[in-house]
């Protein structure tokens, strides 16, 4: 669209320079030469002009074509920006699209039979109740990224000790991890201390430890390494799941990105959680990245600044 509009408007002015520019310099070399020279000297003078217009039209010609090239340079960014949020904007209506649908059909096949029991439809209630729980952590996900998007979620910063948020998120996984049959390893080093959002760091650990758990088949182990070097805290997750391959390693934190479509939705994924902790790692100055080898395992490695 941009391209398509600073194109027309380019050679528009091209064409404009061009005209004006000939024009205007036939126009003064017939007039000095008819006027003001007497004979001795046009021939010389001649061509100086010639030698003048000539240099003025390829003048224009080039500063018209670098400026053309540098406009589009410039415009990329934007182009690309402005389709990446027109994708997240199909990407969300398509994620709040089909819970929806599921409600409406449950919702549909209860009317058909106004005269069972609520017992009897038991499951058509509860597969309403879940994606109706569904859609709502998919809102309350929208929005964090849209006020991530509008600068306007702000940390709130205070002294937090990970050592404590990590073994309380483990709490909250421990259980599910017993059930599956994963390990669930934690070895952390030094105070590590820091001046952290407490709330988003927790987040943080959610997603990572809910990922870890979702693509780790039974028998697997989960380990977290957490260590203190240089002014910031270094940490580790790591994971002997189904790992993700070399083509899909570069897009997992894209939002909506998600490997294998079918599993990741059955599994309840809807591919913003990478998102979420990658930007919730930026705003506190860190860094995380993903190693990973399809059937050995995956790694995250964050490194946050114990100061911001
Ligand atoms: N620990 C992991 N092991 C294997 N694949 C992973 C892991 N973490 C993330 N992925 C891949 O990255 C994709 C994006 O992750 P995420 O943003 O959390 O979305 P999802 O909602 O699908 O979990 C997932 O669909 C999955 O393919
Ligand atoms: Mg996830």
């Amino acid at each position: 669209m941009f391209g398509a509009t600073l194109r027309k408007l380019t050679l528009l002015n091209l064409s404009v320079f061009l005209f004006l520019f000939v024009t205007f310099g036939m126009l003064l070399y017939s007039y000095v030469a008819r006027q003001l020279f007497d004979d001795v000297d046009v021939l010389m003078l001649r061509h100086i002009f010639a030698i003048f217009i000539v240099s003025l039209l390829i003048g224009t010609v080039a500063i018209s074509l670098a400026s053309y090239y540098l406009a589009r340079r410039a415009l990329i960014p934007i182009k690309a920006a402005w389709e990446k949020q027109q994708q997240f904007t199909a990407d969300a209506s398509h994620e709040l699209r089909t819970p929806l649908a599921i409600i409406k059909g449950n919702a549909e096949l209860m009317l058909r039979h106004p005269d069972r029991t609520i017992a009897e439809e038991g499951s058509l209630i509860s597969n309403i109740i879940r994606e109706t729980l569904r859609m709502n952590k998919l809102i309350g996900t929208l929005l964090t990224l849209a006020r991530a998007d509008a600068q306007k979620a702000e940390l709130k910063l205070e002294r937090v000790s990970l050592r404590e948020i990590l073994e309380n998120v483990i709490e909250i996984f421990q259980g599910l991890f017993e059930e599956q049959g994963i390990k669930l390893v934690l070895s952390t080093e030094g105070q590590l201390a820091l001046y952290a959002d407490k709330e988003r760091l927790h987040q943080l650990f959610i997603i990572l430890l809910d990922n870890a758990r979702k693509y780790t088949v039974t028998t697997g182990k989960v380990s977290i390494i957490c260590y203190e070097e240089a002014k910031r805290i270094h940490i580790q997750i790591k994971d002997t799941g189904c790992g993700i391959s070399a083509a899909d390693l570069p897009y997992v934190f894209d939002r909506f990105f998600r490997g294998d479509k079918a599993r990741s939705r059955e599994s309840g994924g809807s591919g913003l959680g990478l998102a979420i902790a990658k930007w919730i790692v930026d705003k506190h100055g860190g860094e995380i990245k993903a190693e990973s080898q399809l059937g050995v395992g995956t790694v995250f490695y964050i490194t946050i600044p114990l100061n911001l």
